[in-house]
């Protein structure tokens, strides 16, 4: 589909979106300018999401909840929050110490965590939140305020990843996939980097080939999808400062072979805009989400090279479902009192794809695939 094709299906810009909009399409134009007319998708997703005060994570529209332009799980209920704490208290029972919580969203997670985890008994001594969007922040902060202040007085925020080791549970829930990919297409001669150039007309952005790189081959000709390279060091600098515990990252994703599916031949990459999904990038820069599924292989990769051990992956569905079958009480299962582990598990698509048809297997939210194990 065209640019203007996208646009004629998502609500219309308001003034101030088109506003900032059009700020940070030109932000990039002085990046491409500078950068002889091409950005690899990699850099566009960063300062498409992130560049400084203009970024869709580092400005101040809405966002996430019903009201903004995704859902993601802890919003659609406080279950996953109370399953999830179960899995926390089990954990802490073994290590003690604190969590750490990556990108916290609007703080409701959180809430729930702390409010479980002081029913179970099992308090964090701290629990610590690095956000880099400081709207988000800001959001936070007003929601945990409104906790009893012995749980409320546990919450500090961070502006970077600790720098002594330390004991218990990091947690992340859809932050892997907002990791700035990379993108590529197959080619008769090798495989292409796609990014991003001044387009024509009334499309000032448009994706562009380069330059061959070394990605998953062999796949079909026309075969596009994303690559993030940044898992590997994001994964190396949380096992820095994870001295005994637990990292734990929830999202959608799929193990390689799924991922690399010959059928999955667009790939993984969506924009969310006022609960809408789609597949372009391009349009309604800076006020839209831009994600890709994650690879869960690269990331048990990235852990195992980082001194983690692989404790777990299952599916969201299996994951919450044992917990919730499993009572207050029961001995640990997953946490390593003896080392460090890390354990992923994944997708819950439906959340984020109410118009993306990716829901075909899901049968009850979170549900939706049906993975063997990696
Ligand atoms: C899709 S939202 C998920 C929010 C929340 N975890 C939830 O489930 O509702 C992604 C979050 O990750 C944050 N984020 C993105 N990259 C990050 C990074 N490198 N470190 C910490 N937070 C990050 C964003 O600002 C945002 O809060």
């Amino acid at each position: 589909m065209t640019a203007s094709g996208t646009r004629s299906i998502l609500p219309p810009l308001s003034p101030e979106e088109a506003r900032h909009s059009a700020a940070v399409a030109a932000l990039i134009h002085a990046e491409l300018a500078a950068a002889a007319g091409w950005l690899s998708f990699e850099r566009f997703m960063e300062l498409a999401l992130y560049a400084p005060g203009l970024g869709y994570y580092s400005a101040g529209s809405f966002k996430i909840g019903a009201g903004g332009d995704f859902v993601t799980a802890p919003e659609v209920s406080d279950l996953f929050g109370r399953c999830l704490a179960r899995q926390c208290a089990e954990v802490l029972a073994v290590t003690g110490g604190e969590i750490l919580e990556l990108g916290a969203g609007s703080g409701r997670m959180a809430a729930t965590l702390l409010t479980e985890l002081a029913a179970h008994g099992v308090l964090p001594q701290r629990y610590a939140i690095l956000e880099v969007s400081a709207d988000l922040a800001a959001r936070q902060r007003s929601r945990l305020a409104q906790l009893p202040p012995g749980l409320r007085e546990r919450v500090v925020w961070l502006e970077r990843l600790p720098e002594r080791p330390l004991q218990g549970l990091i947690l992340a829930n859809e932050v892997a996939d907002a990791l700035p990919c990379r993108r590529f297409t197959c080619r008769a001669r090798g495989v292409r980097e796609l990014g991003v150039a001044p387009g024509e007309g009334a499309d000032p952005l448009a994706f562009h080939e380069q330059y061959a790189a070394a990605l998953p081959a062999p796949l079909p000709e026309g075969y596009t999808s994303e690559v993030c390279l940044r898992v590997a060091p994001w994964i190396a600098a949380l096992s820095e400062c994870l001295g005994r515990g637990v990292l734990l990252l929830c999202d959608y994703g799929l193990p390689r072979s799924h991922y690399y599916h010959p059928q999955r031949g667009s790939g993984t990459l969506r924009c969310h805009f006022k609960q809408r999904a789609h597949d372009d990038p391009c349009v309604n820069v800076g006020v839209q989400d831009i994600t890709a599924w994650v690879d869960f292989t690269r990331v048990a990769h990235a852990g195992l090279a980082a001194d983690l051990t692989v404790s777990g992956f299952a599916t969201q569905a299996a994951f919450l479902l044992a917990l919730a079958a499993r009572g207050r009480g029961t001995p640990p299962h997953h946490a390593r009192g003896d080392g460090r582990s890390l354990q992923g598990h994944g997708a819950h698509a439906r959340l984020r794809c109410r118009a993306g048809g990716l829901c075909a297997a899901g049968s009850a939210p979170p549900a939706v695939s049906r993975l063997p194990d990696p």
